[in-house]
């Protein structure tokens, strides 16, 4: 969350550019209730059929008090302090092996006040993480002629919801009589309201991550130590539901408990593999040799000091909105 309005592509698989459309969709995926369609399944006409319960104003509130979030300290006082020597090798190791991904690059033109970033998307042959979640949003398509009339769809996911969450933002506005100003100031400093599908995903600025076990765009691995050990090393199942942590390996411990859920890595959509760092040369998603114990442990001691010691940030790059279908922001710098 503590990012998350700064990036200029949002979602596991950088689908989403603008927080009210975010939010709307978020609404609308736990229940929140449309008027597509009449009780005798006739579609409503223009504009009530995009009427809903969303709460526009409150929306617009969460997400001006999600700006001033940041990042959770390491806290010492809890888990122990970390060890600076340690993080200080860390950082160096980032700086070399993880920055040009996961290091804030910002967007020409914020630097100087509340700046944007442009987040690393990454194609999932390059990433090799489980490619289900990417995929299903890339490929689904939804017949939507009692939506839109007859003539019109298939449409994908991406489509389908850019219009959809426009038309019910709109409503709203325009129900509660607001002038541009309010708008702009509702959509999140007048972001525009895109919505890609793209076979890749993001790789997030990583401070705070130690708070954030399980990890993964889909949780597959329980602690940041597996994450930095070869796949083939990683937990084929663990349990989640406990919250003692774990401060050696940054996550919580795995423990069956009564109310807990065991996940199975060798589910559908809940694969492992990818964003390895492995000897093995013909595993998915390698992106470097296998680093060392010694390695993994100063990593982890630099994601630990993160908030404190930022790594450097990337060169800043213009942000082309109209060219934002081809546009992942960054292309594979070199081959390993
Ligand atoms: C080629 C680009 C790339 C490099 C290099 C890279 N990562 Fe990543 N990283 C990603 C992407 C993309 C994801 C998201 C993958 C997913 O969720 O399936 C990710 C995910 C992560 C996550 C999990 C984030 C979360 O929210 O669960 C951590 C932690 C992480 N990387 C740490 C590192 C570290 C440490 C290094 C260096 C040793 C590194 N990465 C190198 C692209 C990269």
């Amino acid at each position: 969350m503590w990012d998350v309005p700064r990036l200029n592509w949002v979602h596991h698989n950088s689908s989403f550019t603008q927080a009210m459309s975010r939010n709307i969709l978020q609404i609308l995926g736990n229940g929140g209730r449309v008027n597509f369609l009449a009780a005798d399944g006739t579609p409503v006409p223009e504009p009530a059929k995009w009427d809903t319960n969303i709460e526009v104003t409150a929306l617009r509130d969460l997400e001006a008090g999600f700006i001033k979030l940041r990042a959770p300290a390491w806290p010492a006082e809890l888990l122990g302090a970390f060890d600076p020597v340690q993080a200080k090798a860390g950082r160096a190791l980032f700086q070399r092996m993880c920055s040009e991904c996961h290091a804030p690059r910002p967007i020409q033109g914020t630097e100087g006040g509340y700046v944007e970033y442009a987040v690393t998307t990454v194609p999932l042959a390059i990433i090799g993480t489980d490619p289900h979640e990417a995929e299903t949003f890339l490929r689904r398509r939804y017949q939507v002629e009692r939506l839109l009339g007859s003539g019109s769809g298939p449409v994908g996911g991406a489509e389908g919801l850019q219009h959809i969450t426009a038309a019910i933002a709109n409503r709203i506005y325009d129900r509660l009589g607001y002038g541009p100003a309010e708008r702009q100031e509702a959509d999140g400093r007048g972001r525009r309201n895109l919505v890609r599908a793209v076979a890749a995903y993001k790789a997030r600025p990583l401070d705070g991550i130690w708070a954030t076990a399980p990890f993964l765009h889909n949780g597959s691995v329980p602690n940041l130590y597996e994450l930095l050990s070869p796949p083939a090393e990683r937990s084929r199942e663990f349990w989640l539901g406990t919250y003692e942590y774990d401060p050696v390996r940054l996550g919580y411990l795995s423990r069956e408990t009564r109310r807990g859920t065991r996940f199975d890595t060798t589910q559908p959509g809940n694969s492992n593999a990818g964003h390895a760092f492995t000897d093995d040369r013909g595993a998915p998603g390698r992106l470097g040799p296998a680093l060392t114990h010694a390695e993994r442990l100063a990593l982890l001691e630099y994601l630990k000091a993160l908030p404190d010691l930022p790594p450097d940030r990337l060169p800043a790059v213009p942000f082309d909105w109209e060219k934002y279908p081809e546009q992942l922001g960054w292309r594979w710098p070199r081959q390993r």
